[in-house]
């Protein structure tokens, strides 16, 4: 690791040094010119920070006929994914690991359920997951424990012993994190694919194959967000109140990817441009320290959580890309608002928005499509794919077919030795925003650079081709019941 990567981390990675980068400015022109482009220096730096291993971003892992499947983390995510790759033919459920081993249990039933052989269980401790990732009948890896510290070390640890990774979002929640899991991916040629499951929705797909064929021009500026009132944390089955404490303790953009997964894909970034430069405003906490101090009044299982120490209900953080394009990313679970992603962008054509639901788009008039247009335009532009699964995929579930469609293309590309559509370098860029949001928050909002985790390869790196293509050969079975 350099001088100049080391140093970068350390101020990023720890809030309230009081660092600024100097010559950062709002007031940026955007001009390209080196002499004139207040940018150029941190272009500089950026090349200088890290040196490529390999380029992960199209890189195609060679054919696996047969998927070899271990899973860590059987909570409230981990069995849909279970529940997912069941049906998908080409599949082997090796493994199955939750520190308790009742989730074991719990997943081994839905194997019986689609009349497959029980797994090799891994559980009760802490640390077994790293017998499962030295499992040498394992090819893929999925992680769905709670996100935080644990994220990239099990997936860090499962790429050093020869497995493809399958992460939750966000995949690091620090820029060290980012980095090693980055260098990890480039050194062991594994993928290490983020489950943004919002890159595999419904509308988000139709218009990204819009944006592709140029419908909304050149692309401008995102409203991307992930404003989701979650009820103010109640506590979950397992009784780990790690949401809770997450915003106990970080002041920061928490949960970034859902919002800007897609917004990235649309705008290629890592593809041809890349996340450059982020400020960040909090809102103070209105209501989570009430709240934790009105439920430890009745119940002594929140005594620990009635502190004063909440961060903030509302973050907005804005980021600038290297060809000078805007995003405005929101993040929200606690106020009372009704639910969205925002999803919207603006191009020199045309604009779209998905929420509030429904999704609508808007070309060459001062008015969205009426329902008709729309079907119109869904028609002419729903993507191969969506045409080929999108009814599978509702039928099998999860967020409404989104994380079907999404585990389903996961095992397609490995199966045919397909590059992922989400690299290290979208898990690391996409994530990297908790970082860098909490930076910003603890020095007044002053803008912070963001890494380029693809080292300047994102000038030449290809487009994603997930809107293009139709899959490949890889079936489902039915459901049990359904046949
Ligand atoms: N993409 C999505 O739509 C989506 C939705 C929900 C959650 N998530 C993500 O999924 C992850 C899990 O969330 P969840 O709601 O399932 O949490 P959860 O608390 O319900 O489940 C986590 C599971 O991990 C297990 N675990 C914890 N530490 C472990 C260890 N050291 N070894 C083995 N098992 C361990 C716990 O026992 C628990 O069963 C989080 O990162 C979250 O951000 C993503």
């Amino acid at each position: 690791m350099k001088t100049d990567r080391r140093n970068f981390i350390r101020i990023a990675g720890v809030t309230g040094t009081g660092m600024m980068l100097p010559g950062i400015s709002q007031g940026d022109t955007g001009k390209q010119d080196k002499k004139s482009d207040p940018f150029a220096h941190i272009r500089e730096l950026s090349e200088q920070d890290h040196q490529q291993h390999f380029n992960m971003c199209g890189y195609s892992a060679p054919k696996i006929e047969k998927v070899r499947v271990g899973f860590i983390g059987l909570g409230n995510r981990g069995p849909t994914h279970v529940e997912a790759l069941a049906a998908i033919n080409g599949v082997e459920i090796k493994a199955l690991c939750d520190k308790r081993m009742v989730r074991v249990e719990n997943s081994q039933k839905i194997l019986s359920k689609h009349g497959l052989p029980a797994a090799k269980a891994y559980g009760g401790s802490e640390i077994i997951w790293r017998e499962l990732c030295k499992n040498s009948d394992i090819d893929l890896i999925y992680i769905a424990v709670p996100r935080g510290p644990l994220h990239a070390q099990m997936a860090t640890f499962a790429m050093e012993n020869g497995k493809h990774v399958a992460v939750e979002v966000p995949a690091v929640s620090t820029l060290e994190e980012a980095w090693k899991l980055v260098e990890t991916s480039e050194k062991t040629k594994k993928h290490c694919m983020m489950l943004e499951n919002c890159c595999y929705d419904f509308f988000e797909l139709l218009t990204l194959n819009m944006v592709r064929q140029g419908y909304f021009g050149e692309l401008i500026h995102a409203d991307a967000g992930y404003l989701h009132h979650q009820n103010n944390f109640p506590v979950p089955e397992s009784g780990d109140m790690w949401r809770i404490r997450e915003s106990q303790h970080r002041n920061a953009n928490l949960y970034p990817s859902h919002g800007l997964g897609p917004v990235c894909q649309a705008m290629d970034i890592n593809r041809g441009d890349r996340l450059l430069l982020l400020t960040s405003m909090a809102s103070n906490d209105f209501t989570m320290g009430k709240m934790a101090s009105e439920l430890a009044k009745k119940d002594p299982f929140y005594k620990e959580f009635d502190t004063k120490s909440y961060r903030g209900n509302m973050n907005s953080s804005l980021i600038r890309t290297q060809n000078g394009k805007t995003i405005m990313l929101q993040y929200d679970i606690t106020s009372p608002r009704v639910y969205s992603r925002i999803h919207s962008i603006v191009g020199t054509k045309g604009i779209f928005q998905k929420y509030p639901l429904p999704g609508r788009i808007s070309q060459g008039k001062d008015d969205w499509f009426s329902e008709d247009e729309m079907a119109e335009l869904t028609k002419k532009y729903n993507p191969e794919i969506i045409k080929r699964m999108g009814e599978l995929a509702k039928e099998m579930g999860g967020h409404g077919g989104m994380d079907f469609l999404m585990n389903w293309r996961l095992i397609d590309c490995l199966r045919n030795g397909l590059p992922v559509e989400q690299d290290v370098y979208d898990a690391a860029s996409w994530s990297a925003i908790i970082p860098c949001s909490e930076w910003s928050v603890a020095n007044g909002s002053n803008s912070i650079r963001i890494p380029d985790f693809t080292c300047g390869t994102y000038k030449t790196n290809g487009p994603l081709d997930i809107s293009m293509s139709q899959g490949g050969n890889t079936t489902v079975r039915p459901l049990p019941g359904n046949s």
